[in-house]
Formats: C-alpha cells, structure tokens, sequence
C-alpha cells in the first residue's frame, strides 16, 4: 500500500509528464538501450523507431499517475501488459533495470522538479507497480507450465507445414522437437516467437495469434510479409519445412468467452483474421447454436487467405453466415463466389442481419480499420462490454 503522501506527490507530477509526453519514453529508452543494450535482444526495435511502443509506455505511466488512488481502474491494462511482457520471458531482476532508467529520466529530464522527495515517491510508486507486475506474471508463467503440454520459458519447434495461403500470407504449422503435446489456449490468444539466426541484427520475439482451434500436438500461426518487415520477410523467405525455432507459450488478454445461446460476430481486415479463425473453429467444434457471423475485408482475391476454408464451413453449418467486401478486385474475381461487396466494408449495410441482441463482437484488422469497427457498433448503441478488439502491435486505445 502506497502512503497518502506519496499519491499525492505523485499525482502533483501529472502535468510535468504531460508537457514531456512521450519525450519521456523516447528519453528513457535511449538511455536504457545505451547502458544496457542486452535489452535491444528483448524489445521489438521497429516498435520503437516507428515510436509505437514509446507511445504506448507513455500512456501507461501518465494512467498509473492519474490513478494511483484508484486502482480497480488499471486492472484491465495491467492484465493485458502482464500478458506481453510474459511473451517476452520479462524477469523479475528486469524491474530494476527499468526501475533505475525510468527515475534517471525523470531527473535528467526536470532536473527542478525531480527533488529528493519527488524522486523517492517515484521510487516507491514503480516498486509498487512492479510487484503487481512480477506477481501477476509468475502466476502466467506457472499457468502455462502446469498446463498438460505446458512449458515455461523457451521451447524448442520444428516447422511441420509451410503453406502458402494468399499472395501475402504463409502459414506455418509448428510442433515441439521433443515429441511431447502442447498446452492449449484460448481462441484468440497469440504465440510468441523468439527468432534468432545470423542474418538477424538482434534475437527477435514476434507475436503472431494462433488461428486454429487447439489441438493439443501443434499450433497453427499465419504470417502476413510487411514491407521492410525483419521477422516476417525471414520467414517468408528463410524459415522452411524441418527448421527449429524458439517459442514461448500462448498468451493474451484477447479471446472469446462466450456462453451457447450469444450470437457472435468475427470482424476482420486482412491478416487481422487469425485470431478469428481460431475462434471459428471452436465455436463450429462445440456445435455453438447460436448465430456466427463471419465479416472479413481485403484487397481480391489474390489477397484473400483462407478463402476456400471459409466457403466449405459456410456449407457444412446452416448458422454461420459470412459477408466478404474486396477493395479492388480482379477482372477474375466475381460477385458472390469470390465476395460478396465492393469497397470498403460497410458494416450499416449489413446491420439487419449483424445488430443482435446480447451479441459479442471481436475484431482486429488496421488501426483505422478497427476505429470504423468500434465507432460504428458504439453508434448503434451496443455495450462496451460487447466489443473485443486486439491490436497487432503496442497497444493503442481505439
Ligand atoms: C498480439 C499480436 C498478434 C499478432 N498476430 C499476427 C498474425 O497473426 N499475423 C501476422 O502476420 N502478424 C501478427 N502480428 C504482428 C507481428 O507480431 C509482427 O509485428 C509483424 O509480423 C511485423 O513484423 P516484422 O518483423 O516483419 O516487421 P518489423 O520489422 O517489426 O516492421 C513492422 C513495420 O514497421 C515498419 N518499420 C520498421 N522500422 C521502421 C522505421 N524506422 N520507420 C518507419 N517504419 C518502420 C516496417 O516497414 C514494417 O512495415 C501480431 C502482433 C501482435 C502484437
Ligand atoms: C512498471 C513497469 C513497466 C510498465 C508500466 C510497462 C509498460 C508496458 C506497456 C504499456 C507495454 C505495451 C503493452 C501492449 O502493447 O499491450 C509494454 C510492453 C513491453 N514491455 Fe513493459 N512495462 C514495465 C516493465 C517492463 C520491464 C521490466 C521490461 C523488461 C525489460 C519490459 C519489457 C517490455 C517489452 C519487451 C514489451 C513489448 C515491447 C514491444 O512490443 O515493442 N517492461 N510494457
């Protein structure tokens, strides 16, 4: 428990964060990666020079200053926080590294400001802050040991199947190198990936969701090519049948909880259906009653993954009902085999069929495709808690 004079000292900083905004995080990570560069093998370099995951840290800290005499409002990001930084093995001893960086910065930032008494309630509020996170984490990490086909740490897998499922997208379907069964998860929830080879400036940990049902003996995951892209090029290109590589077990505060009789509705943009995929799947295994609706957007057909699969399980269950918009399709790709609109997808066209009660919506796909998403289905008045939306990358309020 925090005294009350250290809230309050706290919260006095809010508005010298806020004139430093992200200035901060940029600060602090240079700092951090210049005395402790180990680190550049931990955090996504591209996250930081496109500023994303500075922007996303900023964030964090000014809503823990903001709340710190609240913290029942914090419990949702540290939950989704605790369940990244265990995709990137983050260990307790970490904390103090950050720890000591974090207040530096404050110091070399508002070097008035930063007094003796500024600096200790600072110290004391991150070491708070840490012990939920180190607390919260061990807890994943012994969750996911304990589990049948469970590990914690890394993980030796074998690429079992490279398959080419649209002009952008290979999946890859990963096995452990010991033999043994896989932990299962929760359909929407990701795997990470710590790639490391001699083309590679630094060891890489890229998350990528699972996007089948679990099985119990491999993953499946589908990787889109990013231009300029370090981890997803390489595998494109690099990562064959029979190659090993490090993976650490699923995890994610994203995924489908749904009871039999709630409608469900899969939005998705590009490859930002995988982990609808993986939703899919369980809910046509459990034989889920109640009504499925598959919305996805794409280029074409050239773009289009997993196109077929879709088709045949629209066929096989008489409750899944799907709705496909192309931006700009083919001469070759034809209404209503290949898609079902032009454009953009436009959820008001299809609200008659998709605005149901006690529906839950999940969705994920671009930035500003996801805002659409939201806006739209916040416009028709349904529930915040309705809505689940997970973002391939630091995570940003929509
Ligand atoms: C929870 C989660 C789930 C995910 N699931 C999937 C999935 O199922 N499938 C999938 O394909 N991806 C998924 N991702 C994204 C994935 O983790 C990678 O981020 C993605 O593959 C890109 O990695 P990369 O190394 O190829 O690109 P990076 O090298 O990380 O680059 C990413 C982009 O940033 C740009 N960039 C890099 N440096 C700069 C710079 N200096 N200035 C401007 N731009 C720059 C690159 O050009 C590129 O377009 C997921 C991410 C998260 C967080
Ligand atoms: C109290 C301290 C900390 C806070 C408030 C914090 C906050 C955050 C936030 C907000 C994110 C983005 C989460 C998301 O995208 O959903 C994140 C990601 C991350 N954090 Fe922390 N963190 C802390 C400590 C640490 C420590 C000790 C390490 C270890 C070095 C660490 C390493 C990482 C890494 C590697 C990522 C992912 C970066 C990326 O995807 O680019 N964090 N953290």
């Amino acid at each position: 428990m925090l005294d009350s004079r250290t809230i309050e000292i706290v919260k006095s900083t809010v508005p010298l964060l806020e004139s430093a905004n992200t200035a901060l995080t940029e600060h602090f990570y240079q700092r951090m990666f210049r005395d402790n560069p180990e680190l550049k093998d931990v955090f996504n370099l591209s996250h930081q020079k496109t500023g994303r995951q500075p922007a996303a840290l900023f964030a964090a800290v000014l809503a823990y200053a903001k709340n710190i005499d609240n913290p029942a409002v914090l419990s949702a990001a540290v939950e989704r926080i605790a369940h990244k930084h265990t995709g990137f093995a983050i260990q307790p001893d970490q904390y103090t590294i950050v720890g000591h960086h974090l207040l530096e910065t404050i110091r070399e930032l508002a070097p008035d400001a930063a007094t003796p008494e500024v600096i200790d309630a600072w110290a004391r509020a991150y070491g708070a802050l840490a012990e939920i996170f180190i607390g919260r984490e061990e807890q994943l990490y012994q969750q996911s040991e304990q589990k049948d086909g469970g590990w914690r740490g890394h993980r030796t897998f074998v690429v079992k199947e490279k398959r080419v499922e649209s002009e952008q997208i290979v999946s890859f379907l990963l096995a452990p190198a010991d033999g043994g069964a896989v932990a299962d998860y929760l359909p929407g929830q990701y795997l990470n990936l710590h790639l490391s080879n001699p083309e590679l400036e630094h060891r890489e940990y890229r998350q990528y969701s699972l996007c089948q049902a679990p099985n119990g003996r491999e993953y499946r995951i589908a990787v889109k090519r990013e231009p300029g892209g370090v981890a997803s090029n390489f595998m494109h290109d690099r990562m064959q049948l029979g190659d090993q590589l490090q993976v650490l077990p699923p995890a994610g505060d994203f995924f489908m909880e749904v009871g039999t009789e709630t409608p469900v509705v899969l939005i998705s943009g590009g490859v930002g259906q995988t982990p609808m995929r993986a939703m899919l799947d369980q809910l046509l295994k459990q034989g889920h009653p109640a009504d499925i609706h598959w919305l996805h957007a794409c280029d074409n057909g050239a773009q289009h993954a997993f196109k077929q699969d879709i088709q045949q399980r629209r066929q096989a269950h008489a409750n899944l009902y799907s709705h496909v918009w192309y931006r700009t399709p083919a001469e070759t790709d034809l209404p209503p085999e290949d898609y079902d609109a032009l454009g953009l997808m436009e959820l008001n066209a299809v609200k008659d069929r998709i605005h149901l009660d006690g529906a839950h919506y999940y969705f994920c796909g671009p930035l500003p495709f996801m805002a659409m998403v939201k806006d739209t289905l916040t416009g028709w008045g349904i529930a915040k808690e309705q809505l689940h939306y997970e973002v391939f990358g630091p995570h940003q309020q929509l």
